[in-house]
């Protein structure tokens, strides 16, 4: 089964109004997922997004013995029992990326883990090598046979001092959870700082863990114990990518906008460019009112690790860049091939040059028309659907259960809610 959107666009028209609820931040929700396996008791998870990716992360942990109950909408709870296999499925960790960060708890706390190189979102070659090089230093032997990687320890992780020679997400969280169970201090140094590392830490530090730094370059572990939830629960954090989404739909197309229950402070980087190219945003402490103006004004941008401009939010950044009036330059500087989306934007009307793999420079203002799109991956798909929604005439949106759907919970719904014409087509291949 294929699922399609289609469309209406505004053609220019800025009339969306009304409230969108924002939901638990997928890329928070995957990690404290992997982080149960560093549990002894059952732990409750709420505010979890009810989307593909955290379902495959979830059947992930359950293939390998984990109990798992889901009591009602965005609400679960994990029990990992004394004995897992250590082998990560490898049809599901193929297929998503962020599986890897299951690799640390179960070496950790088991041993020995196997798994195969990850897949995921076709955006540049995404190595594995920081994980690999890191479960060495821990004192594990890494043999790769046939595209599987098989991680052993003799007497468990031992702690040490890591400098990441990139700021990767999943790496900083797939050690710092390793170093929970290990043996003395683990110290992560150029740890990334995105705020769900930091969230991810709060709560295993509540349970037990001696975390310090997280949100820091430097992050300091002592480890050598299981965790107990003891009762508590854990309440995901607001998606700031779901809610920069919405905002930049709003900056492009809404009469007036509220954006409830996000937490502005994530989002400083993405305010500030919107208010430089002439919108009107007022934040309160869980909301953002957006108001878009009658034009807009080039701004440049550079993406960039946390508390920069988020890659997450690169594509509909660039989609909003094709409506300002002026040259902009869009800076890729974390994933090659995170532009390649921007020849379909072309298609459809706008003027953008790719200067070399990493930039490419937007010339606006330009009308969009709509046509038939294949969302290549689940960032720039979403923003097909925010150029879709701003250009003329019907857009068709092909492979949105593949793409947009691991991500953005009950997307077609809560554009239908603020006045998008949108509608889902289920089609069977
Ligand atoms: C995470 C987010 C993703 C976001 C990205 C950057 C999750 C599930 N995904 O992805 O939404 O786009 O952060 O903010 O949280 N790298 C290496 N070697 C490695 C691993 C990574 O060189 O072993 C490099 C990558 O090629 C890239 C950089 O590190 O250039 C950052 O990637 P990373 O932060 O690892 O991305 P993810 O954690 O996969």
């Amino acid at each position: 089964m294929g699922n399609t959107l289609v469309i209406k666009g505004l053609n220019g028209e800025k009339r969306l109004r009304g409230t969108v609820n924002i939901t638990g931040a997928k890329n928070a929700a995957l990690k404290v997922i992997a982080a149960t396996v560093l549990f002894k008791d059952t732990v409750k998870l709420e505010n979890i997004p009810e989307i593909d990716d955290v379902f495959r992360m979830l059947e992930l942990l359950k293939e390998m013995g984990a109990e798992v109950s889901h009591p009602r909408l965005g609400s679960y709870t994990i029990a990992v029992p004394k004995k897992l296999s250590t082998e990560l499925p490898f049809e599901i960790a193929k297929r998503m990326r962020a599986s890897i960060v299951v690799t640390g708890p179960v070496l950790a706390r088991f041993g020995k883990v196997s798994f195969p190189h990850p897949g995921g979102c076709l955006i540049g070659s995404r190595p594995v090598d920081l994980f690999i090089e890191g479960f060495e230093k821990m004192g594990a032997k890494v043999v790769l046979e046939d595209n599987i990687y098989t991680v052993t320890t003799k007497d468990g992780l031992r702690g040490t001092e890591f400098f990441l020679k990139n700021q990767s997400v999943t790496v900083t969280e797939t050690f710092m959870m390793a170093g929970v169970c290990a043996r003395g201090t683990t110290v992560i140094k150029n740890a990334a700082m995105e705020p769900e590392i930091e969230d991810l830490a709060h709560f295993l530090i509540s349970c037990g863990a001696k975390i310090s730094g997280a949100g820091t370059p430097i992050i300091t572990i002592k480890g050598g114990k299981l965790l107990s939830a003891a009762g508590r629960t854990y309440k995901t954090m607001p998606d700031r990518i779901d809610a920069g989404s919405f905002l930049i739909l709003g900056a492009l197309a809404a009469k007036e906008l509220h954006i409830t229950n996000c937490n502005p402070l994530h989002l400083e980087a993405v305010i500030e460019s919107l208010r430089s190219a002439g919108v009107t945003i007022e934040t309160k402490k869980t909301e953002i009112i957006v108001r878009s103006p009658a034009t807009l004004h080039s701004v440049d941008i550079k993406t960039h690790e946390y508390p920069g401009f988020p890659t997450d939010l690169q594509a509909p950044m660039t989609v909003f860049l094709t409506q300002a009036d002026g040259e902009s330059m869009v800076f890729e500087t974390i994933f090659e091939g995170r532009l390649n989306f921007t020849e379909a934007l072309s298609a459809m009307g706008a003027q953008i040059t790719m200067m070399d793999p990493h930039r490419v420079l937007v010339r606006g203002k330009s009308a969009l028309r709509g046509r038939k799109l294949k969302s290549p991956d689940l960032r720039a798909g979403l923003a097909f659907v925010i150029a879709a929604i701003v250009a003329k005439g019907e857009s068709v949106i092909h492979n949105v259960d593949t793409t947009i759907d691991r991500g953005y919970e009950d997307v077609d719904n809560r554009l239908r809610a603020i006045g998008v014409s949108v509608e889902r087509i289920e089609q069977s291949e």
